[in-house]
This record gives structure tokens, C-alpha cells and sequence, in this order.
């Protein structure tokens, strides 16, 4: 497939070890990890021998940058006024990292995807801005004080809320991420695709901010019988699904909020559905109605759509939690290691049944594993960020991560995967993804097993 010249956007952008990469402790840390004493010595060696060459330049004298001692104009001026920036907005100098809609998909005007930059991307929360965007029929700006949300059904008394009456009501914050079903579904066939923006970039996290949708079920006294629920958007799609009654309870929102401010229009302003650890379609956006009811409702988006075809030829139908996944985002596809040296692998991990417990490494394809670090403390259905030390000599090399989650599931193999599903599936596709480093450095999307 050829791209336009753009359309790998931003790649390239490797991270460099800090000046903190050089302390002891670090290299002590990776090399206490079960390697055996003798590549312990190799590998602390070539640790520090990458650093070094990583490192700083002199400040003066041949060699020395002479950058820090020029005073630039910026140094030498006035700023600009905070008038002339009432809404913040990235530096020019990042303007090629961007949502993008992919070369090997379809176009429409309204039908539309646009994906995740996620090579690009730090820790776990995706900006509101660079939030993939998937609509079925365009989004819309609508205006909330225009904007109900009625819970009707099996209820004791039909109910319909203002924004006001929403934003007056106790809420809570918390972070999950959002995974389309369909997300990395051309790794289903042969078909590669050149970068993870395309390949897994149908998935972000946030903080959501809403009420606890429990509360206003309890309000309107929902038949503690049924067992499901219908969530329909108010924008042209008619977009409405299925939701387990026990989803809802467990721990769905009626969310406003987004990474601490009101919800982006394509997020679905001014009322979205959250479903932590549900497909994205699940997550209705401008939500206007909930209907309580007592059996699945095999609407067109659950009875065609987001169906997964069985090796048996069978339809598999309502299968709406996304199983743990995990993908590098750095180094990735598209992207070129330009020296030998350090590079810090790095990714990100996730599971719709729980929390992210390990995540591990391997270089080589799935021969060897090595225990990845984990930032922070891996929180229930949200994205966790992964880091591994890794000195790159110009060898080619396979590199795949794999997540284990917190109900003990280990992230399959793309070999298991197809022998359990087979390939003529579009949706839920969470093998293991692989990214070939060629000696020269080019990285490219390959399939392994
Ligand atoms: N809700 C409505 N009303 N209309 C839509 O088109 N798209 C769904 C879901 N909710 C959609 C919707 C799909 S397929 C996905 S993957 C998620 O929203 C995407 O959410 P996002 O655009 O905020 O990333």
C-alpha cells in the first residue's frame, strides 16, 4: 500500500534516555532480573555503555554545543500576553501530532474513524484532542440546554433529566479507557498495517465525570427482574445497544465530564455513556434515552454489527468486554532507531476485566520474556503504562509485549487467537502484536504465528 508522505505523521520521534538513566540504581534494577551473572555483566555493560553515548554534549571546546551559550531571540524579548491564549493550545512546533484517519480505510463523509496518535502519546490519559473519534453518522454540537435524558421501561416512574438536573447530582471521577470492537481489526487477515496510529489507535483513556448510573436507575426504581437495558445516542445513527443490567450496576456513568472539563462534541457532549471495559460502541454518545427492559434487544448495530464470525461459521453475538491487550507504541511501526544504543521500549497495557498485573518483553519474537516496569499503580479497567530497557547493536530483532490481567488471563498469541476465532472476524482482535527492528534500524509491522 502506498501512503501519502504524511501520512506517518509524527514517527521517528524516539525517546532518548534522560540524564536520570545514568544513575546506579537503575542499572542495578534491570539487571537484577534473572538474567544469568555473566549476561548480567554484558548487559550492565552495554547499558552503560549506551547511556554514555547518550548522554550530554561538553558545553565548550571542540565538540561542546554551542547552543547554550548563543542567548536566542526568545531569551532576549517579551512573551506574548496570556489575552492572546484564553484556551490553551499545543506549541507549533508539535502540529503533525494529530488524530488521523487511515490511507487503507474507506473515506465517507459522515461514516468516519479518525485514529489515536498513540506513538506519539506519554502515560496513560489520552488529551481530549487526540481522543480517537468513531461515528457512525458525524457528530454533532448540541445544545444542552436543549439536550433530555429520559430513563423509561420497566420502571415505577418514567424520568427525564436536564444537564442541571445531572451536574446537581452527587458524581464521581474515574479513569478507564475506551477501546473500539474493531480496533487492530486488519491484523485479522494479512493485511499489516505500516503504524500503531493504524493499527491500535482506536483506543484512548481519560477521566470520566458523571453520575453513577446505579443512582438514577434506584431514582426512577428500575424492576430488580430485568436484566438489560437500551442506550440510544441522539445524534442521526439512531445508535442504540444492549446493556447488561449488571454492567450498568456495576459501574456505568452517565458522564458530562472529561479529563476535568465538560465532554468534547465528538465524545458525545453533553451526556455520554460510560461501560468501563465495554467495546466502544457500547459507550453511546450524546445519550438521550435509557430503557429498562427484560431481554437483549438485537437492535441493527448488535445484530449485524460488532458480531464476530466463528471458524464454524457461526455469529458470535453480543460479546461486548475488551480482553486484556497490549501493544509497543515505541519503538513502533514506521519508526527508525537512527543510532546503536539505549532505547527505553514502551507501551501500553489494558483489560476490561480488571486491572493490568504484569506486562513482559520479549526481543526475540516470544522465545524470551522479560518483566516490563509498570508506571504507577495499574488501575481497574484504564490504560497502564509500560517501560523496558533495551541496547539496540544493529542486530534485527522481534519485539511484542503481553499483558497479564488480574483474573490471571494472559494475552494470546496471534497463533491461539486465530485457533480459537479463526480469521474472518472484524472485531476483537488482542493478540500479540509484533514489530520488526531491521538492521538498519527501519521498523516495520509483522505477523508472527
Ligand atoms: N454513539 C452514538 N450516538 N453514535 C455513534 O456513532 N459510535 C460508537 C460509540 N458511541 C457512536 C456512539 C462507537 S462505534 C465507538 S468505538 C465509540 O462511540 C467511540 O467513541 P469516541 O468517538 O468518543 O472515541
Amino acid at each position: 500500500m502506498e501512503l501519502p508522505s504524511d501520512a506517518l505523521g509524527g514517527q521517528g520521534r524516539l525517546r532518548q534516555a534522560p540524564e536520570s538513566f545514568l544513575s546506579h540504581e537503575l542499572v542495578t534494577a534491570i539487571s537484577s532480573d534473572g538474567v544469568n551473572s555473566e549476561r548480567r555483566g554484558l548487559l550492565r555493560g552495554a547499558l552503560a555503555a549506551a547511556l554514555v553515548a547518550t548522554s550530554a554534549r561538553a558545553i565548550a571546546g571542540d565538540g561542546g554545543d554551542p547552543d547554550i551559550v548563543r542567548l536566542p531571540e526568545w531569551s532576549r524579548s517579551l512573551g506574548k500576553p496570556v489575552a492572546s491564549n484564553p484556551y490553551g493550545q499545543p506549541s507549533i512546533y508539535e502540529a503533525n501530532i494529530v488524530r488521523r484517519q487511515s490511507p487503507g480505510l474507506t473515506q465517507t463523509d459522515q461514516a468516519s474513524v479518525a485514529f489515536t496518535p498513540l506513538q506519539n502519546l506519554f502515560g496513560s490519559i489520552t488529551p481530549s484532542g487526540l481522543h480517537f473519534e468513531r461515528h457512525h453518522q458525524g457528530w454533532v454540537d448540541i445544545d444542552p440546554r436543549r439536550h433530555r435524558l429520559m430513563i423509561n421501561g420497566l420502571v415505577a416512574q418514567p424520568l427525564v433529566f436536564t444537564l442541571e438536573d445531572l451536574l446537581r447530582m452527587p458524581s464521581v471521577s474515574r479513569m478507564h479507557f475506551l477501546e473500539c470492537g474493531a480496533n487492530t481489526a486488519q491484523e485479522w487477515g494479512n493485511s499489516a498495517v505500516p503504524t500503531v496510529q493504524y493499527s491500535h489507535g482506536m483506543l484512548s483513556g481519560s477521566e470520566w465525570t458523571g453520575v453513577p448510573l446505579s443512582l438514577l436507575l434506584e431514582r426512577a426504581g428500575y424492576d430488580r427482574t430485568a436484566a438489560y437495558l437500551l442506550a440510544e445516542g441522539a445524534d442521526g445513527s439512531s445508535m442504540t445497544r444492549t446493556i447488561s443490567m449488571e454492567s450498568a450496576l456495576e459501574d456505568a456513568l452517565v458522564a458530562y465530564g472529561q479529563n476535568g472539563e465538560m465532554l468534547r462534541p465528538e465524545q458525545g457532549y453533553p451526556l455520554r455513556l460510560v461501560v468501563p471495559g465495554l467495546q466502544g460502541v457500547s459507550w453511546v454518545k450524546w445519550l438521550r434515552r435509557l430503557e429498562v427492559g427484560d431481554k437483549p434487544y438485537a437492535t441493527k448495530d448488535e445484530a449485524s454489527h460488532y458480531v464476530d464470525l466463528m471458524p464454524n461459521g457461526q455469529l458470535r453475538q453480543y460479546a461486548a468486554i475488551q480482553e486484556a491487550k497490549s501493544v509497543i507504541t515505541a519503538p513502533s511501526g514506521g519508526q527508525k532507531l537512527l543510532k546503536h544504543g539505549y532505547y527505553c521500549i514502551t507501551g501500553l497495557a489494558w483489560s476490561g476485566r480488571g486491572a493490568v498485573r504484569k506486562v513482559e518483553i520479549s526481543v526475540d519474537g516470544g522465545r524470551n520474556w522479560r518483566e516490563a516496569r509498570l508506571e504507577g499503580s495499574p488501575q481497574s479497567k484504564m490504560l497502564t503504562r509500560f517501560n523496558f530497557d533495551w541496547v539496540w547493536q544493529g542486530e534485527s530483532a522481534l519485539l511484542q509485549s503481553r499483558v497479564h490481567d488480574s483474573t490471571g488471563y494472559i494475552q494470546p498469541q496471534r497463533a491461539q487467537l486465530v485457533a480459537a476465532r479463526g480469521t474472518r472476524s472484524i472485531y476483537h482482535n488482542n493478540a500479540i502484536q509484533t514489530w520488526r527492528v531491521g538492521e538498519t534500524g527501519e521498523v516495520d509491522n509483522v505477523q508472527v504465528g
